[in-house]
C-alpha cells in the first residue's frame, strides 16, 4: 500500500500553490548560495535524488545535478527511453518504486498530466523541471536575476514578447503570486494557457494581453522571449506558425522602443534570427548567461525548500 506523503515533504510543482513567503526565501537562499558556491555541503548529505527526463535538456539537468552534489546529495539520470517506462511501465507503479529508493525526483516530462499522476503516486518531493504546460524552475531564475538587476521585482514591468506557451504561463503564475505587472504581445492564434490567465486575473494578477507590440514594451524594464517552436509543441504547421510570429522578433528596431533601461532575457535555448537577433542578445543588455547561470543558484533554493523545512 502506498505510504501518504510526509507532512514536511514539500512538491515543487507551479508558483502559484506554493507560500509567497516560501517562494521570497527560496531566491534569499540562492543569492546567498551564489556568493558561497560550496557553503551548504551539509545540506542534502546522505539524500538521493533521480533526474527522470523524456526530453532534451542543458541547462536544468546540468545545474540540477551540480546543485545536488555541491549540497551533499547524490543523483542518478533516468531516460525514460533505456528505463522500463520506455517500453510501457505503468507511471504509477514506477512512481512507487523510485519512492522507495529516493529521497526527491525531478521529472521533465512532456505532459503535465503525467507529472501530477507521478506525484500523486509517489511519497517523495516531487519537481517540476518543465513540462508542456510551466517551467517553474526557470522563471525562479529569471526573477533572481531581475532582482540582482534592478535590486527589487517588486512593480517591476516585465514584457513578454511571443508566442504563449509554458514559459509564458509560468510568466503569468509569477505575476499572480508576486504581484509584478506583466504585458505580453502575443497573437491571436498562439495564446497563453487560459485557465492559468484566469486564474491569475480572478486573483487580481496585474496582467495586460496585447497584440500591440510597441504599447507593451514601451515602459518595460525587462523584455522577454522564448522559442517559437518549443519541444512539445503540437503545432502541424510550423511553417504558418513561424510566419504568424515573425513580427514578434526582438529585434535592434523593437528593442529602441523599450525604455533605455531595458533588458532582454531568454531561457535558453535560443533560435537566433527567429524569436531574437544576435544583436540583441549579444548586446549589452542582454543577461541572458547571468539568468542561465542562476539556473544552479536557484535550484538550490528549491532543492532547499522540497528537503531541508
Ligand atoms: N532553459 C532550459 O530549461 O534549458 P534546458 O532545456 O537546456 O534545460
Ligand atoms: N518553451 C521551451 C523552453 C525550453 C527551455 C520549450 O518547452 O521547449
Amino acid at each position: 500500500m502506498q505510504k501518504n506523503k510526509n507532512s514536511s515533504t514539500r512538491n515543487f510543482i507551479n508558483l502559484n500553490e506554493i507560500d509567497i513567503g516560501q517562494l521570497h526565501n527560496i531566491m534569499s537562499f540562492a543569492h546567498d548560495v551564489k556568493k558561497s558556491r560550496y557553503g551548504y555541503i551539509e545540506l542534502l548529505k546522505n539524500k538521493s535524488f533521480i533526474l527522470l527526463f523524456d526530453e532534451p535538456s542543458t541547462r536544468t539537468r546540468i545545474s540540477f545535478e551540480l546543485a545536488i552534489t555541491q549540497l551533499g546529495g547524490n543523483s542518478i539520470f533516468l531516460d525514460p527511453s533505456t528505463s522500463q517506462l520506455g517500453r510501457g511501465e505503468s507511471i504509477q507503479d514506477t512512481a512507487k518504486v523510485i519512492s522507495r529508493y529516493v529521497d526527491g525526483i525531478i521529472i521533465r516530462n512532456a505532459s503535465h498530466k503525467d507529472l501530477h499522476e507521478f506525484a500523486n503516486n509517489s511519497n517523495i518531493s516531487v519537481i517540476n523541471a518543465l513540462t508542456n504546460l510551466s517551467h517553474p524552475c526557470q522563471i525562479m531564475a529569471d526573477l533572481m536575476t531581475l532582482h540582482e538587476h534592478f535590486g527589487t521585482i517588486e512593480n517591476i514591468n516585465v514584457a513578454w514578447v511571443g508566442d504563449g506557451n509554458n514559459v509564458a504561463n509560468t510568466w503569468i503564475q509569477a505575476a499572480q503570486v508576486f504581484g509584478f505587472n506583466l504585458k505580453m504581445a502575443v497573437p491571436q492564434e498562439y495564446k497563453p494557457n487560459q485557465d492559468y490567465l484566469k486564474k491569475a486575473l480572478d486573483n487580481n494578477a496585474k496582467i495586460v494581453i496585447s497584440q500591440d507590440i510597441n504599447n507593451i514594451i514601451s515602459d518595460a524594464d525587462c523584455i522577454i522571449t522564448d522559442t517559437w517552436m518549443s519541444m512539445n509543441d503540437k503545432t502541424t504547421n510550423s511553417d504558418k506558425k513561424v510566419g504568424i510570429l515573425e513580427r514578434y522578433q526582438v529585434n535592434t528596431r523593437l528593442f529602441e522602443l523599450a525604455p533605455k533601461h531595458a533588458i532582454f532575457l531568454h531561457c535558453l535555448p535560443a533560435h537566433r534570427g527567429q524569436e531574437v537577433t544576435d544583436e540583441v542578445i549579444d548586446s549589452p543588455r542582454s543577461l541572458v548567461y547571468q539568468q542561465a547561470e542562476n539556473r544552479l543558484h536557484i535550484q538550490k533554493g528549491i532543492l532547499k525548500y522540497c528537503f531541508d523545512n
